[in-house]
C-alpha cells in the first residue's frame, strides 16, 4: 500500500507575520513522520514522530508554546488512536509532560484504560519511567503575553485566537491507518478544563474501514457534533455529500466530507475550526471555517504541500 501522511497546526486567525512559523512547524511535523512512513515504517510511529515535532515548535499550541490557562498553567490534552483497533490512548489536563503524545502511546500501548486525566497521568508516567518536565519549560514569552490579554476587560473568544491544535494522520504501507491530536487547549480556558481534543470521536477519530481523522477549532462547539466521528461515518456511507450516481473521485469525496463536517459544525454549534482526514486509501483532505488553517500533506513523489 502507498503510505500517505497528512499533520495540521491548527485553525485559527494566524495574522500575516506569522504565517511562516506555521508553515515552519507543518513542515517539520511532514517531514518528522514522512522520514518514519517513508523507510516502511509504522503509522503509529509517524503520528508520534510528526506530533513530537509539532509540539515540539513554540509557534503552535501544543506542547512548548501551549496557551495558557487562566490561572497563567499550562494543561495539556492528546490522543493517539489505531484504525486497526479502534483502540486508543490519551490523556487530558497533564502539567509536568513535554510531549503529551508521547504518554498517550504509553497509555495505548501499556494501559487497560483508554484515557488519564492530570495526576493520574502523571503518575502512569512516573510509574513508568516517563519523564516528567519543569511546567515552565513549557511556557513561551509570546503565550504569557496573550495570556495577560485574556485577563483584559476586552479580551476576545477562541475565534479570534492566533493558533490552534495540533495533529496527523498516517496511512502506512502495511494499511495500519492511526490518527493523533495534541493541544494546550484554548486561552484563558478554567483550569481543567478538557476540550475535544483528546476525546474519541470528538477532536480525533481512526477507522481503518472509514478513515482518520484529526480535528482543530472550539472545542466546545466539536464536542457537540462529534465531529471526528462523524467524518468517519460520512467517509465510510458518503451517499449524503456524494450520491451514488455521482461520478466524484475518492480525493474528491474526502473533501466534500471535511467541507460538510465544518459546515455542520458551524450550523448547529455555531461554533469555529477545521479537521485534517486520510480517506482508508490514504486520499487527504482538509476543510476549515476559521480565518486560515496550517497544514499540509505529503502528494505524489514525496512533494510536501502546505498551508497557509
Ligand atoms: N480544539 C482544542 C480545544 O478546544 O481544546
Amino acid at each position: 500500500m502507498k503510505p500517505s501522511l497528512i499533520v495540521h497546526g491548527g485553525a485559527g486567525n494566524i495574522p500575516d507575520a506569522a504565517v511562516n512559523d506555521f508553515r515552519r512547524g507543518v513542515r517539520s511535523g511532514l517531514n518528522a513522520g514522512w522520514s518514519v512512513l517513508s523507510r516502511g515504517g509504522a503509522a503509529l510511529d509517524a503520528v508520534e514522530a510528526a506530533i513530537v515535532a509539532l509540539e515540539e515548535d513554540p509557534a503552535l499550541d501544543a506542547g512548548v508554546g501551549s496557551h495558557l490557562n487562566r490561572d497563567g498553567r499550562v494543561q495539556l490534552d492528546a490522543i493517539v488512536m489505531d484504525g486497526g483497533t479502534l483502540k486508543a490512548g490519551a490523556v487530558a489536563a497533564v502539567e509536568r509532560i513535554r510531549n503529551p503524545i508521547r504518554l498517550a502511546r504509553l497509555v495505548f500501548e501499556k494501559s487497560e484504560h483508554m484515557m488519564l486525566i492530570g495526576r493520574g497521568a502523571e503518575q502512569f508516567a512516573v510509574e513508568n519511567g516517563f519523564p516528567l518536565c519543569d511546567p515552565e519549560e513549557l511556557i513561551t514569552d509570546v503565550a504569557r503575553d496573550e495570556w495577560r490579554k485574556t485577563r483584559e476587560p476586552s479580551a476576545a473568544g477562541h475565534a479570534e485566537q492566533p493558533r490552534g491544535t495540533v495533529g496527523a494522520v498516517a496511512l502506512d504501507s502495511d494499511g495500519n491507518l492511526v490518527a493523533g491530536t495534541s493541544t494546550g487547549g484554548t486561552r484563558g480556558k478554567y483550569p481543567g478544563r478538557v476540550g475535544d481534543s483528546p476525546l474519541i470521536g470528538c477532536g480525533c477519530y481512526a477507522d481503518a474501514q472509514a478513515g482518520g481523522i484529526s480535528c482543530t477549532g472550539y472545542g466546545e462547539g466539536i464536542m457537540k457534533v462529534v465531529m471526528a466521528k462523524m467524518a468517519a461515518d460520512m467517509l465510510r456511507d458518503p451517499g449524503a455529500v456524494a450520491p451514488r450516481e455521482s461520478k466524484d473521485s475518492d480525493t474528491r469525496i474526502a473533501q466534500s466530507v471535511a467541507e460538510a463536517c465544518v459546515r455542520i459544525l458551524g450550523d448547529r454549534a455555531r461554533a469555529a475550526g477545521g479537521l485534517i482526514l486520510l480517506d482508508r486509501e490514504g486520499n487527504p483532505a482538509a476543510a476549515y471555517t476559521t480565518p486560515r488553517m496550517a497544514y499540509g500533506y505529503v502528494g505524489a513523489g514525496g512533494v510536501l504541500n502546505i498551508a497557509p
